[in-house]
């Protein structure tokens, strides 16, 4: 099976625009739609959803479990059944699980399958299959899992069911919520007291939606533990989820609003969970203008709106604090800095190398095209932000099977004095569908054509 981004090619040419005003809800948190399809298929009970994000990354974990026996309604405006089969009623699905793009759904569902009784085979696209996977088959294999991939680590994956899997103390490498999750997601399965730890706080979703479903989750400083208990005890229970607006879409239009003059967006319902929230403190240290409105808890995950008005930034020091909790906005976030005045440096940030593309490549690669001073650097990038009206000139650009690439140049596009063609663009589907008519409903002028 291959999902509808893998045949079809679709270019968006971006060009200046005047201002950006209005109002929106960008559509659902995709960390947290994955968790939502993974847990509510292993409660006891209904799941009932709202807010889901339809896009194909979370499309393609809800098609996985589905395939594994899981009975779940096709999403509609968001709202999504699942009625979840408990712990250990997963069903061999028979043949490969396909998770197109989406790094997330690999590495978490190898947790979760390593614990299963029977075999399974996790594959995805071009893109994916190019992303690092011992990040999860070490501490799994630490725990007993037996997974097979193709050469240096790399997808596929094979994983052998029937394992006996044991908890382990795991001290990650890496600051990675992704590994976290599996390793967490695979403890569920494992006798004894599964513990991560972590060297920088990272995305606590799958802490949070657990402990909603009814497991005990131990926090001590930087380490989360699931709280013992036998593995045939222990039991999710399935209740109403309702996920809020992705922040990590919310930011191309805060970007796009401050950068903008004359702009001002008001984002409704955007999760504001603090391991999320770099974006928003990286662009305030930069001066722009965002306040947040009506602060409330839904889910168990903070929600806000988000006024976003234009603003002159000033280049800036990137805390490496905040690297993790920005970790999927720094495309657009070197497009702010690149219409900053100033330097911005940005350290501390190699995990950019292995996301959809190489985002340290790709964008300094784009900028550099459109006239912009950037230089990539092993773990970050400097860029001397132009602070002019229109710093950007033309260019054309390959999205490189990577989503934000594509989105953020369509970004930049707004300050360019030609136009910022950008091939490659069906991928924006998998976090953000309706991207482009949402941005051109709020004033931006992107056209789009399909091949
Ligand atoms: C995610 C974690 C992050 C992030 C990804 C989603 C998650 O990846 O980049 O888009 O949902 O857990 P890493 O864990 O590799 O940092």
């Amino acid at each position: 099976m291959t999902a509808a981004h893998d045949s079809i090619s679709l270019t968006y040419r971006s060009t200046a625009a005047q201002s950006l005003q209005g109002e929106a809800r960008v559509p659902g948190d995709k960390s947290i739609s994955h968790r939502a399809i993974m847990l509510g298929s292993l409660a006891n009970g209904t799941t009932e959803v709202s807010g889901f994000l339809e896009g194909e990354d979370s499309l393609d974990t809800l098609r996985c479990f589905r395939a594994m026996g899981v009975e779940i309604s096709d999403p509609q405006d968001g709202r999504v059944t699942i009625h979840g089969v408990g712990l250990h009623g997963l069903k061999d699905p028979k043949k490969p699980l396909y998770v197109g793009n989406s790094g997330t759904s690999m590495r978490l569902m190898a947790g979760i399958l390593a614990g299963q009784s029977f075999d399974t085979v996790l594959e995805g696209d071009a893109s994916l299959s190019l992303r690092p996977m011992e990040r999860v088959i070490d501490p799994l294999a630490a725990m007993g899992a037996r997974i097979e991939s193709g050469p240096e680590g790399r997808p596929p994956l094979k994983i052998h069911g029937g394992q006996h899997l044991k908890a382990i103390d795991y001290a990650m490498p890496m600051a990675s919520a992704q590994v976290k999750s599996c390793v967490l997601l695979a403890g569920l399965y494992a006798e004894g007291r599964t513990c991560v730890t972590e060297p920088a706080p990272t995305r606590d979703h799958t802490e949070r939606m657990l402990m909603g479903l009814g497991v005990g989750v131990v926090h001590d400083g930087a380490r989360v533990c699931l709280e013992q208990g036998d593995p045939q005890a222990r039991r999710l229970t399935g209740r109403t989820l309702e996920i809020p607006a992705d922040i990590s879409s919310a930011a191309f239009l805060l970007v796009a609003a401050s950068i903008l003059p004359g702009s001002e967006l008001v984002l409704t319902h955007v999760g504001l969970n603090p391991t999320r929230t770099g974006v928003i403190d990286i662009l305030l240290a930069m001066g722009a203008d965002i306040r947040i409105e009506n602060r409330r808890t839904v889910g168990g995950e903070p929600v806000g709106e988000l006024r976003v008005k234009s603003a002159a930034l000033q280049g800036i020091e990137i805390d490496e604090a905040l690297v993790p909790l920005a970790i999927d906005e720094f495309p657009v976030i070197f497009v702010a800095a690149a219409c900053a005045k100033g330097r911005t440096v940005l350290t501390g940030a190699e995990e950019l190398r292995v996301k959809e593309s190489d985002r340290i490549a790709v964008m300094a690669d784009g900028l550099q095209q459109l006239g912009i001073d950037a230089t990539p650097t092993a773990d970050g990038m400097i860029i001397e932000g132009r602070g002019e009206p229109q710093p950007f000139g033309s260019a054309t650009i390959y999205a490189q099977g990577d989503h934000r690439i594509a989105m953020a140049f369509a970004v930049a596009g707004l300050k360019a004095h030609g136009e910022v063609t950008i091939h490659d663009c069906q991928f924006v589907e998998t976090s953000f569908p309706g991207f482009a008519e949402l941005f051109n409903r709020l004033g931006g002028s992107l056209e789009l054509s399909r091949q």
